[in-house]
C-alpha cells in the first residue's frame, strides 16, 4: 500500500469521501488516504491529524515527497483538535482504530464539528459503541459496509448529522442497513462470530472457576441474536 495504491480497506473508505470535500482524516498515520485522494483530484484540500510523533513524521514526508503542502495540511494533535475553524471541513474519516477510540475522539472533539461535515468511519471492532454515540448525536447512518481483506473482517459506517434517529439494540450491534442487506461478506462475518460465541460458551461450561452469569448472559444473548439473523 502507498499514496497511489491504496489498501482494497482505504480504496472502500476513499469511495464515501464526497468529490470536492474538504477532508480531515484523522490518525491519519502515513497520510495515504489524503494525498490518494488529492493526487486524484477527488478532493480540495485536507487536512491530516495524527497524535504520535513517528506517523506524523510520517505523513508530513508523504506530503511533501508528493509536492502537495499547499493543500494538505499535517498537524501533530490529539484527535480532532487538528481541525481548525478557517479549515472548512466537510467530510472527516476516522479509520484503523478501534469503535470505542473514534467514539471517544468524537465526543471529545464536538465542540469541533459544525455539523455539516460528514464521517466516514472505519472501526476495527466496538461497531456498537460507535453506533450508539451516532445516534445518541443525531447522526443517521447512510452507507454501510464490511469488506474482509488480510483475514480480517472491516466495517465502514458513514454518518451525517439530520437530527434525531432511533436505533434497536439489534440494530446497533449488527448495523441498520447491514441487517437489510444481507451483502455475503456481512453473513459470513456473523457465521464466523456465530462460531466464537458458542466455543465461549462452551469454554464458559466447561471453566473451573465459575464465569460471573452477567457474562454468560451477555455471549447467550449475542450468540441468540447472531443465530436469528442467519436463521
Ligand atoms: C492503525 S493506524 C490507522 C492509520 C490509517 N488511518 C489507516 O486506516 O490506515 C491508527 C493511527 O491513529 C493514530 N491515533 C490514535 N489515536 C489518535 C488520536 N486520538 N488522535 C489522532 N491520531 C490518533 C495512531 O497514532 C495511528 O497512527
Amino acid at each position: 500500500m502507498n499514496q497511489q495504491t491504496l489498501s482494497m480497506r482505504l480504496e472502500r473508505v476513499a469511495a464515501h469521501v464526497p468529490a470536492g470535500a474538504r477532508l480531515a482524516d484523522i490518525g491519519s498515520d502515513h497520510g495515504y488516504l489524503p494525498v490518494a485522494l488529492m493526487r486524484r483530484g477527488a478532493i480540495v484540500a485536507a487536512v491530516a491529524g495524527e497524535v504520535a510523533l513517528t506517523p506524523f513524521r510520517s505523513a508530513e514526508r508523504t506530503v511533501r515527497e508528493n509536492d502537495l503542502d499547499q493543500w494538505i495540511t499535517v498537524r501533530l494533535a490529539d484527535g480532532l483538535t487538528a481541525i481548525e475553524p478557517g479549515d472548512g471541513i466537510t467530510a472527516i474519516s476516522i479509520c484503523g482504530m478501534g469503535g470505542e477510540t473514534i467514539r471517544d475522539i468524537l465526543d471529545c472533539g464536538k465542540a469541533r464539528l459544525s455539523g455539516q461535515e460528514r464521517l466516514i468511519l472505519q472501526p476495527n471492532g466496538g461497531e456498537q459503541p460507535l453506533r450508539q454515540w451516532l445516534m445518541e448525536n443525531g447522526y443517521c447512518i447512510l452507507c454501510e459496509e464490511v469488506l474482509r481483506e488480510n483475514r480480517f473482517d472491516y466495517e465502514i459506517i458513514v454518518a451525517e448529522r439530520t437530527g434525531p434517529v432511533m436505533y434497536t439494540a439489534e440494530e446497533l450491534y449488527f448495523g441498520p442497513l447491514q441487517m437489510q442487506a444481507r451483502s455475503s461478506a456481512f453473513l459470513i462475518k456473523w457465521q464466523r462470530l456465530l462460531r466464537e460465541k458458542q466455543r465461549t460458551l462452551s469454554s464458559f461450561a466447561k471453566a473451573r472457576q465459575a464465569v460471573p452469569e452477567e457474562k454468560v448472559q451477555d455471549v447467550a444473548r449475542q450468540a441468540r441474536w447472531i443465530a436469528d439473523l442467519l436463521a
